[in-house]
């Protein structure tokens, strides 16, 4: 650490080192829940918001400035890299992200291309580029990308999808063409995230956020190998944090796909997943976002519940278990930060 570089808690807690109190940050921290968000949305799509370096970088600095969190997350999202690979994509201003391109069989996925990200997502890196000079080094700044097996059910289902029946069906009758795809989708995500670490990310988070509609041995057998080829190549630069959704039962499996530090959903209590896990790894979570809609008395129990529940070990990064919700009162948001840094005080 030179002597211009504060010591950043939240990098600290990623490598298990003890830190002065718990670091804290949000999944989706700059999002509708913000009225200056909403009012930059009115003037621009989210698709211009994110490819306009100067406008995704003051969407990444908004909750560092008005939350005091422990870390920025640059403002992307994890369909982004697709464009690059052939896809046509949209995001209505009703029912999540729409993949306009008719991806289902070999041959479709043979057109799929591998991004040069320097060429096909620019905006993402000169927006790292930029928060990184902005922030001068106040908290760390955290790249992303989606996880193969999360693009591929996008790809495949063409956006949300309860019951996954064309990823799975493809997944299990044709092993060939699945094997195709996530071996494209890892070589993109990689890639993308080395470029994402070149250009100044801190620390990566790989959102898997459906691998739990999976059953273990599938997770094992189908998607287990890309997404350790993903934390196997991307090597021990910065640190790395796994998260997905629903996956309790596959917590064994993720930590051993990889990640200096493992994500998880409020659907089990901190302790026993880090339990679970194993204290070779961080853990990162777990406050239930429907929480942040109740009363700060209330917010500030919960907090004190899962800080209990890391037990003063180094290696805890206080999250949500998913992302802010859409209506979250900001006030809100503000007394969980506030009382993760005063309730974890050591
Ligand atoms: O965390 C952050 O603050 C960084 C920004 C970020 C966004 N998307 C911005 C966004 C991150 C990390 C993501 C990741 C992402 N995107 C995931 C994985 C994490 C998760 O939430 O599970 C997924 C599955 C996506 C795909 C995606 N993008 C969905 C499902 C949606 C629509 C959901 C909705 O709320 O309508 C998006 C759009 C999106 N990504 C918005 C934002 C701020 C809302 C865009 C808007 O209407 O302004």
């Amino acid at each position: 650490m030179s002597a211009k570089e504060p010591d950043h808690h939240f990098l600290a807690a990623c490598h298990r080192r003890p830190t002065p109190f718990t670091p804290v940050w949000l999944m989706r921290q700059a999002g509708r829940y913000m009225k200056e968000y909403r009012a930059l949305r009115e003037r621009f799509s989210f698709l211009e918001l994110c490819k306009t370096p100067d406008l995704a970088t003051q969407i990444t600095l908004m909750p560092v400035d008005q939350l005091a969190v422990d870390a920025a997350i640059v403002f992307a999202d994890i369909l982004l890299p697709l464009e690059g690979m052939g896809i046509d994509l949209g995001f209505p201003e009703t029912g999540g992200p729409a993949i306009h391109t008719r991806i289902r069989g070999e041959g479709d996925i043979r057109t799929l291309r591998i991004i040069d990200p320097e060429a096909d997502v620019p905006f993402v890196l000169q927006t790292i580029r930029q928060v990184r000079g902005e922030l001068k080094g106040r908290v760390p700044l955290i790249g992303f990308s989606g996880a193969p097996f999360t693009l591929a059910s996008y790809l495949l289902e063409g956006g949300h999808s309860k019951n996954f029946v064309r990823t799975k069906t493809l997944m299990i009758q044709n092993p060939d063409a699945w094997r195709d795809l996530l071996e494209k989708l890892t070589s993109v995500v990689v890639r993308y995230l080395r470029a994402q670490i070149e250009a100044g990310a801190q620390a990566i988070q790989i959102f898997d956020t459906w691998a739990g509609c999976l059953a273990p041995a599938d997770y094992e057998a189908f998607i287990f190998p890309y997404s350790r080829r993903v934390f196997e190549e991307l090597g021990d630069q910065v640190p790395l944090i796994h998260f997905a959704t629903n996956a309790t039962a596959l917590l064994p499996l993720i930590k051993r796909a990889g990640g200096d530090v493992i994500g998880v959903d409020w659907r089990i209590a901190l302790g026993e997943a880090w339990k679970m896990v194993g204290y070779d790894v961080g853990i990162q979570g777990n406050l239930d976002p429907v929480m942040l809609f109740t009363s700060p008395r209330r917010i500030r129990e919960t907090v004190g519940t899962i800080l209990a529940a890391a037990g003063n070990r180094p290696g805890h990064i206080f999250n949500l278990g998913h992302g802010v919700l859409p209506g979250t009162p900001v006030d809100h948001v503000r007394v969980m930060v506030d009382a993760v840094h005063e309730m974890s005080q050591r």
